[in-house]
């Protein structure tokens, strides 16, 4: 291999490094008033077109199978398990919108919307057989820090 393309190789490791780094791991997360995270999990904003997927699509949040959304009208099927999420960023805070989605527990105990960024607590797939908790390299949370990240910066986007 030429000296440039392994430097380039090397350039991305430390790149994709650096990002591993900068994520707050599900475990690492520091509640404020057990209901907020002030800080955002990638250490940066995210965006908002790839939190209209992330919100939209049945691979990813898939919001919409719970959550009405009026500024979305071309997401196909959108239920009434949730409140709507018309105004939510008018609603909440930043830092309540993210405690929702880690973890939305912490915000409504009995609710039925999922943990969106949280692994441990749960009976994780294998335990049962191998009496250990599955990798969480292969079993992760439902959604990336990018994604939980990107979601946000799109909720802010709804106001009244
Ligand atoms: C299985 C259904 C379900 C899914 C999927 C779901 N939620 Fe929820 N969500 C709820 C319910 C139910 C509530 C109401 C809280 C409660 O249970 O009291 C809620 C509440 C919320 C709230 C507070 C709403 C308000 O108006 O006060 C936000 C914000 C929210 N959800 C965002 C999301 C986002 C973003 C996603 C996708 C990443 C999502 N939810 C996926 C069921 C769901």
């Amino acid at each position: 291999m030429k000296l440039k393309a392994v430097t380039g190789l090397i350039a991305a490791g430390i790149a994709l490094a650096g990002t591993a780094i900068a994520e707050v791991a599900p475990g690492d997360i520091t509640w404020v008033d057990d209901v907020m995270i002030p800080t955002s999990l990638t250490g940066m904003p995210g965006s908002v077109d790839a939190g209209v997927s992330v919100v939209s699509s049945r691979s990813a949040g898939n919001c919409v199978a719970c959550h009405g959304i009026s500024a979305l009208p071309d997401a196909a099927f959108q239920g009434n398990v949730g409140p709507s999420l018309d105004g939510v960023g008018s609603r909440w805070t930043e830092a309540e919108l993210r405690g929702i989605l880690v973890d939305a527990k912490h915000m409504f105990p009995d609710t039925r919307m999922p943990s969106f960024y949280r692994v441990d607590g749960f009976t994780r797939p294998g335990d049962a057989y191998t009496g250990r908790a599955a990798d969480p390299a292969t079993f992760g949370p439902l959604l990336s820090a990018v994604q939980i990240e990107d979601t946000i910066a799109y909720l802010m986007t709804l106001t009244d």
